[in-house]
């Protein structure tokens, strides 16, 4: 080696202690939050316009029934390179209903392949209830959370937020609601606030292929990683 090209090396040096340094201040973590109760004619826009300013993708499991004039704004969700999901048509229990809850998810499912096109719609179950029966019915995966927002008991997006970035690891399922105004402040505050920790906020999908997991039919997730028993 030319003692010009040692003495670049040695100059370098500094600088890669620096970048390694940096490094360790921002792992790399993922997380996904998730937004039941949704589409909101009021909300869901400043929502997403939050979002799409942060770089941030989210998931929103969406109620059947209130998808009548907003196909716009679910088309714009999965344009913006959101997840759409299932919510079933009328908020309904999915651990009690039997073949009425199962039929409200197949109505939901057909609405959604119209607006949004042919693919597979993930469910959450309202709630979080489902049946053992019914997860053997329903041909997508289900999803829980790892991470409960409280935000429609808390509605104080301080509260909110605070109780989400205190909770939040790599890998997690963030339930939030689009429904409430306090919610769509907390969950742009909570992306400012992990994304300054080195968090990347991803679709639930995305998160899956992130850690390596393939997400099955009928069962249901807390976190790619780890299955919620069903009730
Ligand atoms: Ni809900």
């Amino acid at each position: 080696m030319k003692k010009s090209k040692r003495w670049l090396c040695l100059a370098l040096l500094p600088l890669l202690a620096l970048m390694a340094a940096r490094q360790e201040e921002t792992p790399h973590a993922y997380i996904a939050l998730t937004f039941d109760d949704s589409p909101n004619a009021a909300l869901t826009e400043r929502l997403l316009d939050g979002l799409a300013s942060r770089g941030a993708h989210a998931t929103f499991f969406l109620i059947g029934e209130q998808l009548e004039g907003q196909e716009n704004l679910v088309r714009r969700m999965a344009d913006e390179g959101h997840q759409l999901g299932n919510h079933t048509y009328t908020h309904l229990r999915l651990d009690t209903t039997g073949a009425v809850g199962l039929q409200e998810v197949k109505k939901t499912d057909a609405r959604l392949k119209e607006i949004a096109g042919e693919r597979t719609y993930w469910v959450r179950p309202p709630w979080g209830f489902a049946s053992e029966e019914t997860l053997r019915e329903i041909s997508a995966p289900l999803i829980y959370w790892s991470v409960d927002s409280e935000d429609w008991s808390l509605r104080d997006a301080g509260k909110i937020a605070r109780r989400v970035t205190a909770a939040a690891g790599d890998g997690d399922i963030v339930l939030l609601h689009d429904s409430y105004p306090e919610s769509v402040d907390a969950a742009l505050r909570i992306v400012d606030t992990l994304q300054a920790r080195g968090f990347t906020f991803v679709t639930v999908e995305e998160l899956f292929a992130h850690m390596n997991i393939e997400a099955e039919a009928g069962k249901l997730y807390a976190r790619p990683d780890t299955l919620r028993p069903p009730k």
